[in-house]
């Protein structure tokens, strides 16, 4: 008799799900995705084009996408090797997860954080240790220390400032974590222009265990166009980067990048309108009742609520498209949403009021 087609596949399938976004993609004021509200402008998709059209398209990029390390290295003022770029950050952490992961190996996860580290760690049949944020949604340092210690975990991924949570660990918290264990820290800093502490980058050279991941996605307004770093000591990328897929950026994201770095005013005028916009809907928000906004370190805010389905499922009647993250560990009847445009922001916040 035939077996079930289930018995030829990875046993780890049955613990997780295809990636999805509850209420879709689609929406006439979409804060759901904690993306830029700012496209990139014409002149410069304009210039980008003219260049990308001159290349050969039935020709492969680079195995690795040297031109677009080289230009990140640069603009950081680092060494090219300590630099590798992919298509988006997911496409990075699967690599890195691959190369530190497997079974019988573990991996502590701060809980809640980004949805993907659980799912690529389950997918690869490794032992999850997971570290409950406080009450208030913030970091358990001491917990994360001792845990990482009486564990022996190979493995620490931070997502700092954190998705979902918008909090964030210090320079210090960080720096005393990878000192305390000898496991590989992964600090993913997605949101880290939008935060008020400082990146780690740093402290590359001061710890051979540590891997500063970057994407392009959020502040940099390329979600569309899939472009992630990761930044590790020489000796540490070469091991890390093994499992990467080949040919894997094409050269648009690598002259999307090289331009939109040659004109980094726009970002920082960018990431400038969003903090002074967060402090703007923080203050809002503190006002409405039976609303209990979080202080963020990222492009999004989380508010409590009495009830986050009814809610969401209001606000996208309206057309406004927020995230429910009530599911998450700690975060029940909490909705999450990015800084939109000024009227975007403003139609949410009217509505939250007369709801
Ligand atoms: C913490 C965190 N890391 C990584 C990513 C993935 O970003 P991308 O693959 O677009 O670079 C996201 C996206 O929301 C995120 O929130």
């Amino acid at each position: 008799m035939k077996k079930e087609i289930g018995y030829h596949l990875n046993p780890a399938l049955k613990n997780i799900a295809a990636y999805r976004v509850e209420g879709g993609q689609q929406a006439e004021i979409k804060l759901n995705q904690n993306e830029s509200p700012f496209d990139v402008p014409m002149w410069l998709k304009e210039e980008i084009m003219e260049e990308f059209i001159k290349e050969p398209w039935n020709r492969y990029p680079d195995i690795l996408p040297y031109q677009g390390m080289h230009a990140y290295a640069d603009f950081l003022g680092i060494s090219p090797d300590s630099v590798m770029m992919s298509n988006g950050s997911n496409e990075m952490l699967y690599t890195i997860f691959l190369a530190c992961l497997g079974p019988g190996r573990k991996i502590l996860i701060p809980d809640p954080s980004f949805s993907l580290y659980e799912k690529i760690a389950l997918l690869l049949q490794s032992q999850i240790v997971t570290v409950p944020m406080r009450a208030d949604l913030d970091f358990d340092l001491e917990a994360i220390v001792r845990t990482a210690q009486d564990e022996s975990v190979n493995f620490i991924v931070l997502s700092t400032p954190n998705n979902p949570t918008g909090k964030s660990l210090s320079f210090e918290e960080i720096r005393l974590i990878a000192h305390s264990s000898a496991a590989i820290v992964l600090v993913d800093e997605a949101y880290i222009e939008f935060s008020r502490q400082c990146s780690v980058l740093e402290l590359i050279e001061e710890l051979p265990n540590l891997v500063v991941l970057r994407t392009m996605s959020k502040a940099l307004a390329l979600a569309g166009i899939r472009i992630g770093f990761a930044i590790a000591t020489p000796l540490l990328m070469a091991e890390i980067a093994k499992p990467k897929i080949p040919f894997a950026s094409s050269r648009l994201a690598e002259i999307t990048l090289t331009k939109v770095l040659a004109n980094y005013s726009l970002v920082t005028d960018a990431v400038s309108y969003i903090l002074h916009e967060r402090e703007r809907l923080y203050a809002a928000l503190l006002d409405i009742d039976g609303v209990e906004p979080f202080l963020s370190d990222t492009n999004f805010l989380i508010i409590r609520v009495s009830d986050a389905r009814a809610l969401f499922q209001s606000l996208q009647s309206e057309g406004i498209l927020v995230r429910n993250v009530s599911g998450y560990h700690l975060m029940e009847n909490c909705l999450r949403f990015n800084v939109g445009l000024v009227d975007e922001n403003q139609r949410l916040i009217e509505k939250l009021r007369s709801r």
